[in-house]
């Protein structure tokens, strides 16, 4: 819970008080007047220096009388945010970082609320400081323990997050619900991922669209197995195959307006991945239950959409889920399979079937729905992380423009993207000898050729894909991440979705 509060800071009488304080060099942090007095011994002392996730934590009681004065809180909590930064994305991190710790710290002190007072910066606006404070503060207190029955040490997360700060209540407000609304899909897509896969099924999937879909009006509709046969839908069902739960194409809409520009999301929900017959090593398979982490991130910037109601833009979104098993009907390396859109495909590695659920997905959706732009994002290849490390996501796109559009929303909400190329020289890798293409290409340029085989689906339609296998869990580390999924995408779909405007050629 996070509200904004017009209570004078001086009258809180809750557990923790928290202010921010910037690093400068050989000189006392800049931070608020009213606790400059109370720093300074520790600044001076060399404990505190306001760096990146420094914290000086001081209890109320044991202050001197005047140094009490105005403080009616507990304790007090300040948080280094690091040096003055430049731009504004910056700020924003700077400030989602400092609600991580802020988040973290509350929560070993088994603090049930906290008063944040937002810093004054020169840079940013009060808005937007308000937003990416409480998009940290809310990504920061996630935590995931549905199935400990001993919590640990009794600590939980914050019940409630105040807000109080010099610019007007009603910017702090509007901030603060953006930030309120992205970090709660992002968790979301946090749960979803964490649900161990024989929880997290294809009908989670769809059980979870209605619940929005009711809850926001958004229009919800569910392709399942009959249907796919009658479409043709070749990919999905062949990596089904070998799977005893019946796979699901999950969609979701938001028309504002018939005339608005229309921007589809698809995302990939691989409910667990064992490789299928061309199976994977024992060691770490367990995390192939994330390979649903591009449908959660598609899913939940939905549920955003829906709670936001945009009025200028209309977004589509399709999450083609199934689980990838080696049962006795099990897809074969060697078949040739058929996708949506006639094209046949030689399957070389039953491993590869990220690329086969999301194409008869791109295919069917650009074809019903004649989108202006799509967006997909997908755990599609071990490749990306050898590339790339857990720090960016892979882009690859047909469109320098949306490349742009992503890339921006990538550096507002901490989320880097970076582009790796597309061409005829890849495509031919996954030249076929038996049908039109093959699923894999060699070991070179694995995220390219896998891209290169979505690409075939999409057409001449503006067309980016995310590469989120090295991000979408085990992300960077910082305060508001925690180990596991990270919930990556969300926000930057949702920060993409809120600035859209026609794609010009
Ligand atoms: N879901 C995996 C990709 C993956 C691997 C994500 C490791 C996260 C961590 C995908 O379905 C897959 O198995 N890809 C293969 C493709 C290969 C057979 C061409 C891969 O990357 O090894
Ligand atoms: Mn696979
Ligand atoms: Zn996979």
């Amino acid at each position: 819970m996070i509200s904004v509060t017009g209570k004078k800071i001086e009258k809180y009488k809750g557990d923790l008080l928290v202010y921010c304080a910037m690093e400068r060099k050989e000189k006392i942090p800049f931070c608020d007047e009213r606790i400059k007095s109370l720093i300074k011994p520790a600044c001076k002392s060399g404990d505190f220096n306001a760096k990146t996730g420094e914290t000086l934590l001081l209890h109320t009681a044991l202050l001197g009388h005047s140094q009490r004065k105005g403080i009616a809180a507990a304790r007090v909590l300040i948080v280094g945010i690091g040096k003055q930064k430049q731009s504004v994305d910056e700020i924003r991190e700077q400030l989602r970082c400092a609600g991580g710790t802020v988040a973290s710290s509350a929560t070993q002190s088994k603090v049930r609320e906290v008063l944040v007072v937002l810093p004054d910066l020169a840079g940013i606006s009060a808005a937007d400081c308000a937003e990416a404070m409480s998009e940290g503060l809310l990504l920061g207190n996630y935590s995931f323990t549905k199935y400990k029955k001993q919590k640990e040490n009794g600590a939980t997360p914050v019940h409630s997050f105040l807000l109080t700060g010099s610019g007007a209540p009603s910017s702090l407000r509007r901030g603060m619900k953006a930030g309120r609304i992205a970090a709660e899909a992002a968790c979301k897509a946090r749960d979803m991922a964490n649900e161990p896969g024989n929880v997290w099924t294809p009908e989670k999937f769809v059980q979870y669209a209605r619940t929005i879909s009711r809850k926001y009006q958004l229009k919800c509709r569910v392709i399942n197995k009959p249907t796919m046969k009658k479409l043709g839908m070749g990919g999905i069902l062949a990596v089904n195959q070998g799977s005893a739960i019946p796979p699901k194409l999950v969609i979701l809409e938001h028309i504002s307006n018939k005339k608005n520009p229309t921007l589809m999301l698809v995302g990939k929900g691989l409910t667990f991945d064992s490789g299928g017959i061309s199976i994977k090593p024992a060691a770490g398979m367990e995390a192939m239950k994330y390979d649903m982490c591009g449908g959660a991130a598609a899913i939940t910037a939905m549920q955003a959409v829906g709670e936001e109601q945009p009025q200028h833009v209309n977004v589509i979104a399709l999450i083609p889920a199934t689980d990838n098993m080696s049962g006795g009907a099990a897809l074969k390396p060697g078949d040739i399979i058929t996708h949506f859109n006639g094209k046949t495909s030689e399957v070389i590695n039953t491993d590869a079937e990220g690329r086969l659920i999301l194409a008869d997905a791109l295919a069917y959706g650009i074809k019903t729905y004649k989108p202006d732009a799509v967006v997909d994002l997908a755990t599609l290849t071990g490749a990306v992380i050898t590339g790339l490390g857990h720090h960016k996501t892979g882009l690859l796109a047909n469109n320098d423009v949306l490349v742009k559009r992503i890339v921006s929303a990538g550096e507002r909400t901490g989320e880097p993207f970076w582009r790796l190329p597309l061409g005829p020289e890849y495509s031919k890798q996954i030249e076929s000898k038996v049908a039109d293409i093959k699923n894999v290409g060699g070991r070179a340029a694995g995220t390219i050729t896998a891209a290169a085989y979505l690409q075939e689906f999409v057409g001449e339609t503006p067309w980016a894909h995310c590469d989120i296998a090295g991000t979408a869990w085990d992300f960077t580390e910082k305060s508001y991440v925690p180990k596991g999924p990270s919930g990556i995408a969300t926000r930057s779909l949702i920060s993409l979705i809120r600035n859209w405007k026609p794609l010009k050629k």
